[in-house]
């Protein structure tokens, strides 16, 4: 239905790998364009005609950002990613987190909400603690309550995990965690695509989304702060724009969000970021969300037929992507003959080598949708698996 919004759909692609990265429409293509052939220039320099309206664009896609999550301006940081804005914040607990300090994240966190945190341990010498998942796929919130504690500095964790697909309930989490002074890292990279989000409604400290998963273009990232917890966070790195006054002997730091965007930003990148998000908009949440539903649900019910599957999780409780193994076929072989079919799938870890060790798998076969998917794809994914199963066995 929404396929003719993108160029890259007139050939004949089954694209299924949007948790990955997703497709870009014409609009934010048009948008990218249309800023560089009239618009263009560096930001909060000039003060010519072009190196104001390139302002006023960029400090506009922030605002359209922080409406998009029912944010304040201010509270958004431009990176050239999810995994930049996390290790912004990572950083920053990396020089103040001290021995005794603990940081817990969930066991099924992808590597850019895992990594971080655990070389913020390694650097101060603080202790990286984990919670588990059940078998289903969804947050163990026993093991989650045994594992926080009064040492625990921070929380990371997922809305949605790019290899569970399960909602999680970060409300929950987040009260728990400031019960005991934690702070939260949300990463929402995935569920930016799949849900509306409300960080006032989360409550949570960071939130953190890439451009690219969200139909913008790559490079371009958001770092959501919490008025006051943003302005607590050391500077990231160092440079033009960051800064209010600059000496031989000492430099101060401008306000916040300026004090965490050293250099030229990814201008351009930002204002087709803000493009994205209008067009997800104008579509609305309601439409998305009851197409990805009965896509999901054709998915889902496609692959019970085959006996040979093993879901990571429950099915019924994912939200948009499924990840699984074929007993006795490894995915990297399945994979082979859906590339034929012209079926764009992932294998592999994901990026999320802990949560398949949890699993007791190295790797798997992983679906996922957005906006343009459509019954058809998932008739022509169903055969290509079905015919690739049948080369193999
Ligand atoms: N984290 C991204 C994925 O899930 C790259 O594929």
């Amino acid at each position: 239905m929404l396929k003719k919004d993108f160029k890259i759909f007139d050939k004949d692609y089954v694209y299924l790998d949007s948790a990955a990265s997703a497709q870009k429409p014409q609009v934010v293509l048009d948008r990218l364009v249309h800023f560089y052939q009239n618009d263009y220039a560096n930001v909060h320099r000039g003060s010519c005609h072009l190196a104001l309206q390139a302002t006023e664009q960029y400090e506009n896609a922030r605002h359209i950002v922080a409406d998009f999550i029912h944010a304040d301006f201010n509270e958004i940081v431009f990176t050239k990613g999810a995994t930049e804005a996390i290790n912004l914040v990572a950083a920053s607990y990396a020089k103040t987190l001290k021995k005794g300090d603990e940081v817990l994240v969930c066991v099924a966190e992808h590597h850019a909400n895992f990594v971080p945190w655990q070389q913020a341990c390694v650097q101060s010498g603080a202790t990286f603690k984990t919670f588990d998942v059940m078998d289903n796929g969804t947050w163990d919130l026993n093991d989650f309550k045994k594992q926080l504690s009064k040492h625990t500095k921070l929380v990371a964790v997922a809305q949605i995990s790019n290899v569970l697909g399960v909602q999680n309930p970060v409300e929950k989490v987040v009260q728990l965690a400031h019960e005991v002074g934690a702070k939260v890292m949300v990463d929402a990279a995935q569920s930016v695509t799949h849900l509306p989000i409300n960080v006032k409604d989360l409550n949570c400290d960071y939130l953190a989304f890439s451009g690219h998963k969200i139909y913008g273009p790559n490079g371009i990232g958001v770092l959501y702060g919490k008025g006051e917890v943003l302005t607590e966070l050391k500077p990231y790195q160092f440079g033009g724009d960051m800064v209010d006054k600059v000496t031989i002997e000492k430099t101060t730091f401008a306000d916040v969000p300026a004090r965490f965007e050293a250099g030229t930003p990814p201008i351009a990148n930002a204002i087709g970021l803000a493009e994205a998000l209008q067009y997800v908009s104008q579509i609305g949440w309601d439409k998305i969300q009851k197409n990805e539903q009965k896509v999901f649900a054709a998915l889902v019910s496609g692959l019970k037929q085959i006996d040979e599957i093993e879901f990571l999780g429950d099915p019924d409780l994912k939200t948009g992507l499924v990840a699984f193994n074929v007993k006795g076929i490894h995915a990297d072989d399945l994979n082979l003959i859906l590339a034929k079919e012209n079926v764009c799938v992932r294998v592999g870890h994901h990026c999320a080598m802990p949560i398949h060790e949890r699993f007791g798998v190295k790797s798997s076969l992983r679906v996922s949708l957005g906006l343009y998917n459509d019954q058809e794809d998932i008739k022509v994914f169903i055969q290509a698996l079905h015919k690739a199963i049948g080369f193999f066995k």
